[in-house]
């Protein structure tokens, strides 16, 4: 089964209004892969701006950063799935590994939320990914393995999940791990998907890389059998980012 190419950009914290407004009016100008679903996670604080300047282009959907899995009350300083859907935010990234370590959810935080999202009619990116301490004592897929059997139970639907595979010591660090490596371990996720839910899950389950995704490293990302897009960070805050949603032209 074809699996389309899916490319997101997390803003995570950075940008204001104005670089918001010129990231999109770049993407509006950029001819995109019509093959290629793009999806960008601004600050919670701009997403809708961003999404009312997206309406015109109904292609490139929104996406929030987090979400808190309580629908409503005293949670000083959360946005809730239920406030995501009101607003018409249709996607939500939870498990970022800055999630996990500096804010400290645990797998089972992570398991809520993916819960709440999915009840919510949210599609959801699951993140997973090992520290380069995990990698080096050789637990890359162990560790993977265990974040992705916590979310699990809370999936109904596989087809509203992109799992992203993010190494820790890639994000951020200008260190992308190999084709070989980002491959290794994304076949061992669909290996994962196709014994613990089915085979048809397995074949259809979009798995994106992230970690140091840039211009100059996505082609040969792109053309290993098991990737099926990127979850871009700092290259998705520059023009580049349209050459990575066209990493498989
Ligand atoms: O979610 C994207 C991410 O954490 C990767 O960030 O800056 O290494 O592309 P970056």
């Amino acid at each position: 089964m074809a699996r389309k190419f899916f490319v997101g950009g997390n803003w995570k914290m950075n940008g204001t209004l104005d670089s918001g407004k010129k990231l999109v009016a770049a993407l509006q100008e950029a001819k995109l892969d019509p093959n290629t679903e793009v999806v960008v996670a601004p600050p919670a604080l701009h997403l809708l701006f961003v999404k009312e300047l997206l309406a015109k282009d109904s292609k490139i959907e929104v996406s929030g950063q987090n979400a808190y899995h309580k629908v409503s009350g005293a949670f000083t300083g959360e946005v809730s799935v239920s406030q995501l859907q009101d607003a018409g935010v249709p996607w939500v990234i939870l498990g970022h590994s800055e999630r996990r370590t500096i804010f400290k959810e645990t797998d089972q935080d992570i398991a809520e939320k993916t819960k709440a999202a999915l009840d919510h009619n949210l599609k959801v990116i699951v993140c997973v990914g090992e520290t380069l301490e995990e990698r080096e004592a050789n637990k890359s897929i162990d560790v993977v393995v265990r974040q992705l059997n916590a979310a699990a139970p809370s999936v109904a639907d596989w087809n509203k999940v992109v799992v992203a595979y993010e190494p820790v010591w890639a994000i951020g660090t200008g260190k992308v791990a190999t084709a070989e490596q980002a491959q290794e371990v994304h076949a061992a996720i669909r290996k994962w998907a196709a014994e613990k839910v089915s085979k048809e899950v397995s074949d259809s389950l979009r798995i994106i890389y992230g970690g140091s995704v840039a211009a100059k490293n996505c082609r040969e990302l792109a053309q290993q059998p098991d990737i099926d897009g990127f979850l871009v960070g700092g290259a998705s805050l520059k023009p580049e980012f349209a050459d990575i949603c066209n990493a498989r032209l």
